[in-house]
């Protein structure tokens, strides 16, 4: 049977974008909504485009009251029937309680070579600490941040000049082959890690 996917974007959404165009023809799933925390995410215009349900859960009003936010944000999600959650540049930290409620059905892409650089400003870091390679990861979702079982990495070269910039340039077409790469194979059921 075909999976549904719902897809959770806080921004520009182009890893959202290229997950939903890689969902067609034998392909074992179809995206079932696109959902932000931010009403004004250029995503969810692209998304309503592509002929995908959009909602939007703004967390300002919610304050520091994460619990209730989650559960705002639960009403449109469980009533889009998920089989699989992807994050996608979604900068909301999520609670235990949240990411339990989906256990072993929601993925994450962060734009490092996990497990180093877990959090923010990963090409800056990667660049300081001289590292010769660096790219990013998709894993699966745990309660500890960016954890969780790794299901594809993709590599590439730092080169002398790379700027954070220039580096989260070409991480980004890499997030952009692998994210689909390994939502189809999640889809179909296989864990094996994909590597680019
Ligand atoms: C991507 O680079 C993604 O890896 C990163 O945000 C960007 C979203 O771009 N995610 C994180 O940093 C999560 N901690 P997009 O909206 O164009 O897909």
């Amino acid at each position: 049977m075909t999976k549904r996917v719902a897809i959770l974007i806080s921004g520009g959404g182009s890893n959202m974008v290229r997950l939903v165009e890689s969902m067609t023809g034998d392909h074992p799933a179809r995206a079932a909504l696109v959902l932000s925390n931010d009403p004004d995410a250029g995503g969810l215009k692209k998304a309503a485009e592509m002929g995908v349900p959009v909602a939007a859960v703004d967390h300002r009003p919610f304050k520091s009251d994460r619990a209730a936010f989650e559960a705002a944000l639960r009403e449109p999600l469980d009533a889009a029937e998920p089989d699989i959650i992807c994050l996608a540049g979604f900068m909301r930290i999520l609670t235990p309680d949240f990411i339990n409620a989906y256990q072993g059905r929601m993925l994450n892409i962060h734009p490092s070579l996990l497990p180093k650089y877990r959090g923010l400003h990963t090409h800056a870091r990667a660049l300081e600490a001289g590292e010769a390679e660096h790219g990013c990861t998709v894993h699966e979702v745990t309660a500890a941040l960016d954890d969780g079982p790794i299901l594809g990495q993709a590599r590439i070269a730092v080169e002398p000049g790379d700027t954070p910039d220039t580096l989260a340039a070409r991480v980004l077409g890499m997030e952009h082959r692998l994210y689909p790469a390994v939502l189809r194979r999640f889809a179909e059921g296989n864990r094996e890690p994909v590597e680019l």
